[in-house]
């Protein structure tokens, strides 16, 4: 099983660096410089953001807003798992872990993912999320952005 911990300015380069490989950060036109930048205010803002390590430090990492959603419940910014590791639980521990963190506070957590991205539909649906709408046109044109809410229990 991976090592969840929070992350730290020194993994940002690290995570910049495979990301900007994954196809789906490749559609959204993401730069290493982009996200070291967006990972640097989230962390300034006090957006949870944690990383897993496995073999390698730094191979997986999510980012959630604590008031995200309707700026009353937390919002899953962004969840990635580096390509070579990905379908062994990296993933469902990290947003296990983020869903802990949303519990203490709220009785939902909320994300978007797009309308193409069915694995990460299938992945989100597994771990007992269900879709209550769609965005259509927001991020990018011709793409919609499915709503998925869970319901935590406190
Ligand atoms: C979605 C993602 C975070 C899951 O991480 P993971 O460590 O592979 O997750 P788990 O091992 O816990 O679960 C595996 C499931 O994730 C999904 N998954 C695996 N690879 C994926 C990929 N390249 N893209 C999207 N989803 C993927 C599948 O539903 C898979 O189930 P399967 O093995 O039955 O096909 C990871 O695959 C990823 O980073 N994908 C690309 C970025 C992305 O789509 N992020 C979500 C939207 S922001």
């Amino acid at each position: 099983m991976p090592t969840i911990c929070p992350m730290t300015p020194a993994d940002f380069p690290t995570l910049a660096a495979w990301m900007v490989d994954l196809p789906l950060f490749q559609r959204y036109n993401l730069t290493v410089e982009r996200l070291i930048a967006d990972f640097e205010a989230g962390h300034s803002r006090g957006d949870w953001l944690i990383t897993a390590d496995a073999d390698s430090p730094a191979c997986g990492f999510a980012w959630a807003m604590p008031n995200g959603t309707f700026g009353r419940s937390p919002y899953l910014r962004l969840i990635g798992v580096r390509t070579d590791v990905t379908s062994r639980g990296i993933g469902a521990a990290l947003l296990t872990e983020i869903e802990r963190m949303a519990a203490e506070k709220s009785n939902d957590l909320f994300l978007l993912v797009s309308d193409f991205n069915e694995d990460a539909q299938r992945f989100y649906r597994r771990q007992g999320y269900t879709q209550i709408g769609a965005i259509p046109d927001y991020v990018v044109p011709g793409v919609a952005e499915l709503v998925f809410r869970k319901r935590l229990s406190r």
